[in-house]
């Protein structure tokens, strides 16, 4: 019981101590590392952001900011609150960043486990129509590289999911959803920095017999009203 509690415990302050902050990102954009709490160098101090073991910008008690030559021009250190701006940013990129302030002790400020993503690709959703003895619909939703298809069964009113889903090789993050929302089919790609989507009515595609029926009663009045008004022009010339 003892080297549990203590593995338990050591586990907490472990979590406690690194609390990495998950950052998404897109490819292209900039990124703020913010520094939350003020930080106060003494005369010995030493401020670092550092991704993994590479050093991107250096800061001494009362100096200038240093960025490394990997960082030229595109790396910005707040003179007020020590924030990193990063611009661009690029795949090679993603890391974890920690600020670091090194002295007499060595302690990180802030940690962020950053991932640059490129924004996901498009979808197209085809729907295959009910044919005229079944309810059943099949959804077939795209992407370039994946794929995923649905079976939705549908009553005169609803359209509900009734599984036959399948999804291949998704970009990694990323996520292929298909679900039925207020009558129409939505089919969801995504990941954690950018989505697309398509969306078509259902019903446009189950158009039950008795709405079929309707059809011929509705186009009646426009056609009496066009020979209305003829018979009208007819008569006034
Ligand atoms: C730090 O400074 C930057 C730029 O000066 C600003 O955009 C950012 O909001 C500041 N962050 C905090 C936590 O004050
Ligand atoms: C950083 O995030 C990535 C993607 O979510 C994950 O795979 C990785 O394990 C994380 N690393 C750390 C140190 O938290
Ligand atoms: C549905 O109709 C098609 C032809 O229209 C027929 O081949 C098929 O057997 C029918 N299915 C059922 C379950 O009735
Ligand atoms: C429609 O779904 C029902 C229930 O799963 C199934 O028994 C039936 O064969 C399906 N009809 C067609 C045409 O796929
Ligand atoms: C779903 O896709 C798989 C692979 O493309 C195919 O084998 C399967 O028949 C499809 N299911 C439906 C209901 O279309
Ligand atoms: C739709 O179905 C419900 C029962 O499922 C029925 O009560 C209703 O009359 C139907 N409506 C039409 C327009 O067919
Ligand atoms: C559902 O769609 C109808 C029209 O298509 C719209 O009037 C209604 O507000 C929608 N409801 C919700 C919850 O989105
Ligand atoms: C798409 O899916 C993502 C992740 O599941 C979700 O956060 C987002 O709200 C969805 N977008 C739409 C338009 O449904």
């Amino acid at each position: 019981m003892g080297p549990l509690v203590l593995l338990f415990s050591f586990s907490l302050l472990h979590l406690c101590a690194t609390q990495v902050t998950p950052r998404f990102v897109q490819t292209g954009t900039d990124l703020l590392l913010d520094v939350q709490e003020p930080v106060v160098l003494k005369e010995t101090d030493l401020f670092t952001w550092i991704v993994g073991s590479v050093a991107v910008v250096r800061l001494n008690h009362g100096g200038k900011p240093t960025i490394f030559p990997n960082f030229k021009s595109r790396a910005e250190l707040s003179a007020q609150n020590h924030s990193l701006l990063l611009k661009n940013v690029q795949k090679r990129d993603s890391g974890v960043y920690r600020a670091r302030v090194s002295g007499a002790s060595i302690s990180d400020v802030v940690e962020y486990n950053v991932t640059v993503l490129d924004p996901v690709s498009g979808v197209k959703l085809t729907v295959k129509p009910c044919s005229s003895n079944s309810t059943n619909v099949t959804v077939i939703c795209s992407t370039e590289d994946s794929l995923i298809n649905s079976t939705f069964t549908c009553d005169n009113q609803t359209c509900s999911h009734k599984g036959g889903e399948r999804a291949e090789i998704i970009t990694p993050g990323g996520s292929l959803d298909v679900y039925l929302k207020n009558g129409s089919v939505i089919c969801n790609h995504s990941n954690q920095v950018s989505s697309t989507r398509d969306i078509q009515k259902i019903e446009d595609f189950c158009v039950k017999p008795e709405v079929l029926n309707g059809g011929p009663n509705n186009v009646t009045p426009i056609v009496v009203a066009i020979i209305l008004s003829l018979v009208v022009v007819l008569a006034v010339i």
